[in-house]
């Protein structure tokens, strides 16, 4: 769920309570606020430095009771290394780490004092450390019975307030702004991922999808009915042996209007469970596939921030969203299916069956938006993760400005990227003897083969990159900024990647003098 943790900013001298954070840097130097604090408890954090192994190294934390006379409960010292020479993620991480060290236990308000030894924390930083702590709040506690209330104890002890004190609040404040979308939409891919598959199926993602429109953004449920007219029978014969109908959702936010021209596409996959269908997977680990809708779950949380944040983009979300089963109606081994570009598939393995979903969605997606450039989104294959761990998504695409556009994006906000090739001789690895495509390649480059299925789908001229999130959208390794089963991994990235090229740049003039007159009631707010 997302975090009940209300964030706000603050001057370096207003009052605080409850838990204290304050910095030092390497050699264990005390920025100000942490010597002023370190004064009014006669020694305190001096002390504590002494008795530790603490150095100010980064991450690491002196953890002191605040003794009586302050009106704080508990002082975290937190290391910085070396601030000087950190970039977005490195703030983005320590805010994660901050806010993980904060359980509401010894005071239900935080305040971290955020400055370095010698200067300010810009506002861009501070906003990005405030992100990293509100999207490190997040958990997933939905089906966990509450414990039963002991009589008379005050029961609920989570983090309440989280307030940041830095040099500029409001500047900081007007920073994070847009961050407050962000964060809706990476903790809703993650509310969608770690959704069990008996409550989220392809009806009730479908569901979810559409109360994005709350948001201003139009979203179009397809029927089954509407599928088949559409001749999306390889995305059908997905679903087809399950009893839970398939649905692709259509989401469209045009915020940059008819002059903003062709949207930008962005296509996911949805499975809501996949047990590989009649090619039946291993039951152990099975269970993980309840998140192989990850792709799907990301394009909606895109969707969401986009129209919270109002950005100037058009940009359409098309995801497939079918369950994979095996049953007597189930798609065979051997079957041979027409997608909706009229190619010719042999099913040889239904449990490659992520890139028959997306072969139509991105025939649609092309067909009727004609967008500048497609991407996607895929929990697509194994491989993945036999090539590049749970560090890296694979990149694939036929266009290097987008492949490289990507790859910076990730760079900023920490979701990583590694382009993996594509190429005639690995086509090949897809031919099949009875139909255009077969929908598996082989042992080796699995990724890859899966890729040039994807490719095989795209129109020639529009540029387009695959995104595969196997190793990273889901059973996500442990982060600063993440300690839940779905990462939400893509939705910063996309919205960073949108950020710095698609959005209508005419339309800053208008942003700018919005702001100014905005600042005007802002700046009585915050005396
Ligand atoms: N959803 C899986 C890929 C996957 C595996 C995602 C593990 C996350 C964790 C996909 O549908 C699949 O089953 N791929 C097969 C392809 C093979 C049959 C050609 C795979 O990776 O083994
Ligand atoms: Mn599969
Ligand atoms: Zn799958």
């Amino acid at each position: 769920m997302t975090d009940q943790t209300a964030l706000s900013f603050a001057s370096m001298s207003a009052a605080g309570d409850g838990v204290a954070v304050v910095f030092a840097e390497e050699g264990a130097k005390l920025t100000p606020a942490a010597q002023d604090l370190d004064k009014k408890t006669k020694g305190l954090l001096t002390k504590a430095i002494q008795i530790t192994t603490f150095k100010g190294a980064k991450g690491k934390t002196v953890d002191v009771l605040a003794p009586q006379g302050t009106k704080f409960t508990r002082i975290v010292l937190v290391g910085f290394g070396k601030p000087a020479s950190y970039g977005h993620e490195d703030w983005l991480n320590l805010g994660g780490t901050v806010r993980g060290l904060l359980t509401g236990r010894e005071g239900t308000t935080a305040n971290v004092y955020l400055e370095t030894v010698k200067s300010d924390v810009a506002p861009a930083d501070v906003a990005a450390f405030a992100l990293g702590a509100a999207l490190r709040g997040y958990s997933f506690k939905k089906y966990k019975s509450k414990p039963k209330k002991t009589r008379g104890a005050a029961s609920d002890k989570s983090l309440k307030k989280l307030i940041v004190h830095c040099a500029d609040p409001r500047a900081a404040g007007q920073a994070y702004t847009p961050s407050r979308a962000i964060v809706d939409g990476v903790n809703m891919a993650r509310d969608l991922v770690n959704e069990p598959a008996n409550v989220l199926g392809p009806a009730e993602f479908a569901q979810r999808a559409k109360e994005l429109t709350k948001a201003g953004v139009k979203v179009e449920v397809l029927s089954e009915a509407a599928l088949k007219r559409h001749g999306m029978l390889s995305l059908l014969a997905v679903g087809q042996g399950s009893e839970r109908p398939s649905h692709v959702v259509v989401m469209k936010w045009n915020g940059a209007g008819p002059k903003g021209g062709a949207p930008i596409a962005i296509v996911g996959k949805g499975v809501t469970f996949d047990t590989g269908g009649i090619s039946l997977k291993p039951a152990g680990g099975m269970e993980d596939m309840k998140g192989d809708m990850a792709g799907a779950a990301c394009v909606v949380g895109l969707m969401l921030a986009l129209a919270e944040r109002k950005a100037k983009v058009n940009a359409v979300g098309v995801i497939g969203l079918v369950e994979n089963m095996p049953s007597g109606i189930a798609t065979r081994p051997g079957d041979v299916v027409t997608g909706m570009s009229g190619t010719t598939i042999e099913v040889l393995n239904t449990d490659a069956e992520g890139r028959m979903v997306l072969a139509d969605c991105l025939w649609y997606a092309q067909e009727k938006f004609k967008p500048k450039a497609v991407v996607n989104l895929a929990t697509l294959t194994g491989a993945v993760m036999v090539a590049l761990g749970k560090e890296h998504a694979g990149l694939f695409s036929n266009n290097d400005q987008l492949a490289e556009r990507l790859t910076e994006a990730g760079k900023e906000t920490g979701e990583k990227l590694w382009r993996l090739p594509l190429g005639p001789k690995y086509d090949k690895l897809i031919e099949s003897k009875v139909a255009d495509i077969k929908n598996t390649g082989g042992r080796w480059g699995g990724s890859i083969s899966a890729a040039q299925f994807l490719q095989r789908f795209v129109k020639e001229g529009t540029p387009w990159a695959h995104l595969d999130v196997a190793g990273t959208a889901m059973a996500s390794a442990n982060s600063e900024i993440n300690r839940s089963w779905g990462s939400g991994f893509g939705v910063r990235l996309l919205d960073q990647l949108i950020k710095d090229h698609y959005e209508h740049s005419a339309s800053s003039r208008s942003t700018a003098s919005k702001s100014k007159s905005r600042s005007k009631s802002r700046r009585k707010k915050a005396s």
